[in-house]
This record gives C-alpha cells, sequence and structure tokens, in this order.
C-alpha cells in the first residue's frame, strides 16, 4: 500500500490505463475487461486489474491536472513497479483539422510547468511519449479507420484559460489540442524508466465551442480506448 493506493503487492498490473476520471475506470474495467476486480478507493480514486485478451491489465483514475497524476504515476511507478502507463482522457481540439470525436496521440506535451519542474529547474525540457507506444498506436487507428492526429499537444494548469494570447501561440505553433495530464505523466515516466502514452479524444473544440454529447462521448472514447490497450500488447 501507498498513501494514495491501497492495492497490496502484485494487485497492479505492468500494464496502467489512466483516466482522469475514476468513473471512467470503473467503466472501462467493466465494459473492456474480463474479470476485473477493485484494487482501489483511496479517496475515491477507483483502480481496477483484469485481463484483456488474456493480459493483465489495471485502470485507475488519475484525477483532473498534473499535480494529481503526478501522485499516482509516481507510486504506480516507484512503488508498484508498473512499466507502461497509457493515459486515456479528453482534450480541446486547437486547430481547424482537429475535429470533434477524433483521436490525438500526443508525441510531444508542451507546458508552462510541471511538478517536475522543481527538480528540472532552468531546463527545458521536452516531454515525449515512448516510440514504440506510439508507432503501435498509430499503426492500429490506422488499421481501425479511427481519424487520427500525431503531434504535439499543450498540458495546461488552468481549465478556465483566461490566457487567450497564449493559446494563439500554441495554435500558431502547431498545437493540436490541450488537456492537463500529459507531460507531467511522459516527465514521471521518463525519470524512472516506464513507458508512457496518451491517448486522447477531442471532446470539444476551442476555436468553435462545439461539444461532444455524453452519447457520442461514450462511443468514441470505446476507439480511443481499443486503441491504447492494442498499443500496450502490440
Ligand atoms: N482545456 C483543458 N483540458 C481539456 C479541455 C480544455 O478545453 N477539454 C478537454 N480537456
Amino acid at each position: 500500500m501507498t498513501i494514495h493506493i491501497g492495492a497490496k503487492p502484485g494487485e497492479i498490473a505492468d500494464t496502467v490505463l489512466m483516466p482522469g476520471d475514476p468513473m471512467r475506470a470503473k467503466w472501462v474495467a467493466e465494459t473492456f475487461l474480463e474479470d476485473a476486480r477493485q484494487v482501489n478507493e483511496v479517496r475515491g480514486m477507483l483502480g481496477f486489474t483484469g485481463t484483456w485478451h488474456g493480459h493483465r491489465v489495471s485502470v485507475q483514475g488519475s484525477g483532473m491536472g498534473m499535480a494529481s497524476l503526478s501522485i499516482y504515476a509516481n507510486e504506480l511507478i516507484r512503488d508498484y513497479d508498473a512499466t507502461t502507463l497509457i493515459r486515456i482522457g479528453s482534450c480541446g481540439g486547437m486547430q481547424p483539422h482537429v475535429a470533434l470525436r477524433d483521436v490525438v496521440l500526443a508525441a510531444t506535451a508542451s507546458s508552462i510547468s510541471t511538478p517536475s519542474s522543481t527538480i528540472l529547474r532552468e531546463v527545458n525540457y521536452a516531454p515525449c511519449a515512448d516510440f514504440g507506444l506510439l508507432r503501435d498506436a498509430a499503426a492500429r487507428a490506422d488499421a481501425m479507420d479511427v481519424p487520427t492526429h500525431v503531434g504535439g499537444i499543450y498540458s495546461s494548469d488552468t481549465f478556465y484559460d483566461e490566457r487567450p494570447d497564449l493559446n494563439a501561440e500554441m495554435v500558431r505553433h502547431g498545437i493540436l489540442a490541450v488537456e492537463m495530464e500529459a507531460a507531467e505523466l511522459y516527465t514521471v515516466a521518463a525519470r524512472h524508466g516506464a513507458r508512457a502514452l496518451a491517448v486522447l479524444t477531442v471532446s470539444d473544440h476551442l476555436e468553435t465551442g462545439e461539444a461532444l454529447s455524453s452519447a457520442d462521448r461514450e462511443r468514441s472514447f470505446s476507439d480511443m480506448i481499443e486503441i491504447a490497450l492494442s498499443a500496450a500488447f502490440g
């Protein structure tokens, strides 16, 4: 057990999917895994372990934002020996060609700062995805015919952003989408020798103001999870 995860040693798989929302962790476990068992409920941040096509896999909520995700990523890797962490979540599209329901595979994740900035100090570190996971996810998305974009995203600290100039610079520099966790996930994974990837679904668009309905969300989130699991075990 760790401070934030109540699972016993051995109860968490090497591969962990990390949605921000703990209720989505439950839905993923119930919908995609066989023999799923709840292994964490500390602070309501639900975690489950089961199998997918015979492969052992866990799903652990990360909470929203890099400060929260950092706690779970550190404990999963350092205390439970997780080796592959894949964030599954939503993002806000930033480019005109990035549409609602599209999948975004984050090759890199830019940020203003992350919890790891206290370690990296003056270094403008470039958090990047594990290449093997990224390649396998892109191949699977292609085979499934899911509209997918591979490139840079922005991991923001503020959902209620009051810096339109900053978003404009992100757009100008080709950033595909915004979310709030991937940069710290990539940095913690790199620091401890684990593999990481963020597989995201566009749930809203910053330019157009469009957003997915909840029925649409569920259907498109299924593609994202299939892509994430295939990449993990590809
Ligand atoms: N901002 C930050 N995170 C998000 C957004 C957004 O617009 N949409 C989905 N996750």
